[in-house]
């Protein structure tokens, strides 16, 4: 089980995947909660470079690199072998990510990206990829809500955001046997009871509370 969860800024990824996470280990799963950029010391190194607002020079195709860079270690350190052992995975972005921010955002070519993917994962790609939809407005209002959390990507235009927004659903409309869309400008509980309900779905799990 390789879960993504997906989205623009904003949208409650993070406290819906360790929702998730808790959810997966009380149904008995032995679950590996992660996240990119980042999930191993040297993808936090590179999320640190990525991240920061002193690093506003950065180019569109270094920043691919970057983020392709710090999923290759993470596949190679932490999913595959996860995976190998038979534990589920619940992932804050992937591969889909660099489709909508440095495809779509950064306007960067799609099929240039896919080779550069297929490379860093080796061709690993979730069986579900969940994807936390919201208008763009909202999601910069509760990021910008805590000003801590605002990183050099959150700082792009309106228009940015709406080609990465735009992406996503495309990326999702797409190939609908492994995507769920879902309105994550819903309130935290009613978020989380649809995940479930598409994890269950999904993964043909037995129905529990
Ligand atoms: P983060 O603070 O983790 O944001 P979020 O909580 O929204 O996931 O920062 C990750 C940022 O990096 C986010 O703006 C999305 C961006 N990103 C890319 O541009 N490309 C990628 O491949 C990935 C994984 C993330």
């Amino acid at each position: 089980m390789f879960i993504v969860l997906e989205g623009p800024d904003g949208a409650g990824k993070s406290v819906q995947a360790t929702r998730l996470a808790e959810w997966l280990c009380v149904r008995g799963l032995t679950v590996v909660q992660t996240r990119e950029p980042g999930g191993t010391a040297t993808g936090d190194e590179i999320r640190a470079i990525l991240l920061q607002s002193d690093h506003l020079h950065l180019h569109a195709e270094t920043e691919a690199l970057l983020m392709s860079a710090a999923r290759a270690q993470h596949v190679h350190e932490v999913l595959l072998p996860a995976l190998e052992r038979g534990d589920a995975i619940v992932c804050d972005r992937y591969a889909d990510s660099t489709y909508a921010y440095q495809g779509g955002g950064r306007q960067l070519n799609m099929e240039q990206l896919a080779v550069i993917q297929h490379f860093a994962t080796g061709g690993l790609v979730p069986n579900l990829r969940i994807l936390l939809d919201l208008p763009v407005e909202v999601g910069l209002n509760r990021r910008h809500g805590d000003a801590g959390q605002i990183n050099r990507i959150d700082r792009e235009s309106l228009a940015f955001h709406e080609r990465v927004r735009q992406t996503f659903l495309e990326l999702a409309h797409a190939d609908p046997s492994s995507w769920t869309i879902i309105d994550a400008s819903a309130d935290i509980e009613t978020v989380t009871a649809a995940i479930r309900i598409a994890v269950v779905a999904h993964f043909h799990l037995a129905v529990t509370s």
